[in-house]
């Protein structure tokens, strides 16, 4: 059976890309599915604010792409064809699109991810904006981003090994990646093993004695998502003044979140990271600089309305 039939009137489908005609600069984000994703309205505010400072931005638009995994070559050339300046990518694409592109920026190599398009002339650019994102959330959250940090990231997937990539380029301290099937986090502390000085893998019962007082504890795995899910590690056993953040931002404050903020020890969800990668993208696309807050009001809204 197509997805495509109760499609909300925003989000394209492959048939309809075909058809598309894009009316001034067009941007987009591409997942499948992609109806749930916020990016729309987020991106469109940021472009409002854009354009009042500017009238070069009033005709930008930003929408919405279900595309299956194996359509996305077709997508990328029609997007290229078209004329598009850029495009947000989530899952399951960020991996699939690295042999379509024609050059990579190093973070993004780095990372095994890209989550922005840049058209620029008829040469495809890929960037991550992901572990910005995740740096300037860190910031904004508990004032101080990555560098120095002892940061425990849980999780092996693939938004694991973006965040390890990016603590490795802001000079964390040290680096523990925590997973379930232990094989996978080794693989991620090999794959960096080049640049990780101080960094291991183990296991998630492991955590509490393994953390160092005072560690950023990063949940990157998907525990949380759903209704009954537990917390990936035992948050009253860790040790003093940690600081947890969870990459998950809907629910807004998951089991992890909630035990740690029973403890006392301060708490973020991921909106900020989702906030500040889509900030990132904007700027590579407008070479302006994008203001969060307007971006943060829209997901919180859209979000709300749900
Ligand atoms: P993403 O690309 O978003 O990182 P992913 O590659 O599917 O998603 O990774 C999901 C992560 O959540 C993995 O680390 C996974 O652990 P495993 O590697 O052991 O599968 C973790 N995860 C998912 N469900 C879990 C569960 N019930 N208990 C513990 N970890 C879980």
């Amino acid at each position: 059976m197509s997805m495509s039939e109760n499609l909300p009137d925003d989000v394209f489908t492959l048939d309809a890309l075909r058809d598309f005609t894009p009316v001034g600069v067009q941007l987009g984000v591409v997942g499948w599915p992609v109806r749930h994703s916020i990016s729309p309205p987020m991106h469109r505010a940021a472009l409002k604010v854009l354009s009042t400072a500017s009238p070069r931005f009033s005709d930008w638009r930003y929408d919405a792409f279900e595309l299956q995994p194996e359509d996305l070559a077709e997508g990328v050339e029609l997007f290229r064809k078209k004329g598009f300046r850029g495009i947000n990518l989530t899952v399951p694409h960020k991996v699939e699109v690295l042999p379509l592109l024609d050059e990579i920026d190093p973070v993004a190599a780095k990372m095994g991810a890209v989550n922005t398009l840049f058209f620029k002339g008829s040469r495809l650019e890929g960037y991550n904006t992901d572990g910005y994102g995740l740096e300037n959330a860190v910031k904004e959250a508990f004032g101080q981003g990555l560098t120095g940090r002892d940061i425990v990231i849980l999780g092996a997937g693939g938004a694991s090994r973006a965040a390890v990539a990016q603590c490795i380029h802001s000079s964390a301290k040290s680096i523990l990646v925590a997973n379930r099937t232990l094989d996978k986090a080794q693989a991620i502390i090999d794959s960096q093993a080049d640049e990780l000085g101080r960094g291991s893998a183990i296991s998630m019962e492991e955590v509490p004695a393994a953390a160092a007082p005072g560690s950023l504890i990063i949940n990157a795995t998907s525990l949380g998502l759903s209704q009954n899910d537990p917390s990936p590690i035992s948050v009253d056993e860790l040790p003093e003044g940690c600081l947890l953040y969870d990459m998950i931002y809907n629910p807004a404050r998951t089991p992890f979140l909630e035990a740690g903020l029973l403890r006392g020890y301060p708490i973020a969800n991921g909106l900020g990271m989702l906030v500040h990668q889509g900030v990132r993208s904007l700027e590579i696309w407008t070479d302006e600089k994008v203001s969060a807050q307007a971006m943060r009001i829209a997901c919180e809204q859209a979000l709300a309305a749900r």
